[in-house]
């Protein structure tokens, strides 16, 4: 039977790209990259666990489509995703005298991906770009839409820009060997979308989840391609997120809180946001859009996939409070926040952080 591909297209007029998503599509990387017109030498980035899974397949497509091929493998995590680990891909860039013709490919998770954009972006002003998410949060979320950047030591993705690469390639034979923990927490923000604009999706993934946790392909390829669509969607309509865009951080007010009250380190993202859902989703029902049975089937999935729905019992409601406002930098002030109608529709509300724990505790 021929492998799965599909081709979904982020429509941002002259910044417009493909998602290319189906099976046994890192062997052709080469090939995709050729179709889209990359200079001749490109540089891989990723990290050493990455690198030992799938970087030799890579190269090699690569190789046989032409490339000169440049890699720089960037220590593993969250916590060099810096500008140490930026300065390391320039200075290979300049040694291997890339132009502006030349190319990089992120090939890793969101934390690679988010550095390789951000280096593309800057390094010669602007080079293009290639996204190969590995992990089921980038494949659905981070390599789509632009958001590029490093921490700094204050907090998160604080240097940054928006920067579109000129093609994503998403195989979904790398999530065979993702950490289950890894693959769940990515599911979070696959049931967001769901939550947020896509009640057959949700319905899907109700009635499937076993088969999604197992890794159906072709399931995979369904699911995955839904979310993109809706994250591109959301992308075309305010691509630099000056009103609509901040949907999609429905259960990330109350996620940011944790993981940061948690020092990055108990919680996964996923994870953080799924507890988030769960309590917009109470918000949401208090506030009279959420009916009781949207709300338990939100949490019902979120349970069922194997995700937290409670605030840890080490976080205090005060601090829940102040992690908010130290996340939107609002002290005092009010905060956007996604409710959802049911599940399928959002809508926006501003409320102080007091406010919102205030709801949680009634
Ligand atoms: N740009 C955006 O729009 C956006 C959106 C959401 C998140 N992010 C960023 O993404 C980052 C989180 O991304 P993530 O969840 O992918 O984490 P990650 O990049 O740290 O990857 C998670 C773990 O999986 C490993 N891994 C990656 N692919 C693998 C594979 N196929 N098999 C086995 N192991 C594999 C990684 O080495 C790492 O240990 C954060 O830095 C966050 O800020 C960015
Ligand atoms: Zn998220």
């Amino acid at each position: 039977m021929a492998n799965i591909m599909r081709t979904l297209t982020v429509n941002l007029g002259a910044r417009s790209y493909p998602i290319h998503l189906g099976e046994a599509l890192l062997p052709r990387a080469g090939d995709l990259i050729k179709q889209v017109g990359c200079g001749e030498k490109v540089g891989i980035v990723t990290n050493p666990k990455v690198a030992e899974l799938y970087l030799a397949t890579v190269e090699a497509s690569l190789r046989r489509s032409g490339f000169h091929v440049a890699t720089v493998v960037l220590p593993e995590g969250e916590a060099h995703k810096n500008l140490d680990s930026l300065a390391t891909i320039y200075d290979r860039l300049i040694a291997e005298r890339f132009d502006r013709s030349s190319c990089i490919m992120a090939l890793g998770g969101g934390v690679i991906g988010d550095m390789a954009g951000f280096a593309a972006a800057t390094f010669l002003r602007g080079i293009p770009y290639v996204q190969v998410p590995t992990t089921l949060l980038a494949q659905v979320d981070s390599s789509v839409g632009g958001k590029t950047g490093v921490n700094h030591r204050e907090g998160k993705n604080l240097i940054g820009v928006f920067y579109q690469p000129r093609l994503v390639i998403i195989d979904v034979d790398a999530l065979s060997t993702l950490p289950t923990r890894e693959l769940v927490a990515g599911l979070a923000e696959v049931i967001k979308y769901g939550v947020i604009a896509d009640p057959k999706l949700f319905g899907l993934l109700e009635e499937r989840l076993d088969r999604v946790l197992a890794l159906d392909r072709e399931l995979l390829v369904e699911v995955i391609a839904a979310s993109c669509a809706i994250k591109a969607t959301v992308v075309e309509q305010d691509e630099r997120e000056q009103d609509y865009r901040s949907v999609l951080n429905f259960g990330h007010t109350v996620g940011h809180a944790l993981e940061a009250l948690t020092g990055y380190t108990e919680l996964l993202h996923g994870e953080a946001v799924a507890i988030g859902m769960v309590q917009a989703a109470t918000i949401s029902a208090r506030q009279g859009l959420c009916d009781e049975k949207s709300l338990s089937r939100i949490s019902g999935l979120i349970e069922k996939a194997g995700l937290p729905t409670k605030v840890p019992s080490n976080v205090g409601l005060k601090e829940l409070v102040w992690g908010m406002e130290v996340d939107k930098k609002s002290i005092g002030g009010k905060i956007k926040f996604v409710l959802c109608r049911g599940i399928g529709a959002t809508e926006f509300q501003r409320f102080s952080a007091a406010e919102i724990v205030a709801q949680l505790a009634a």
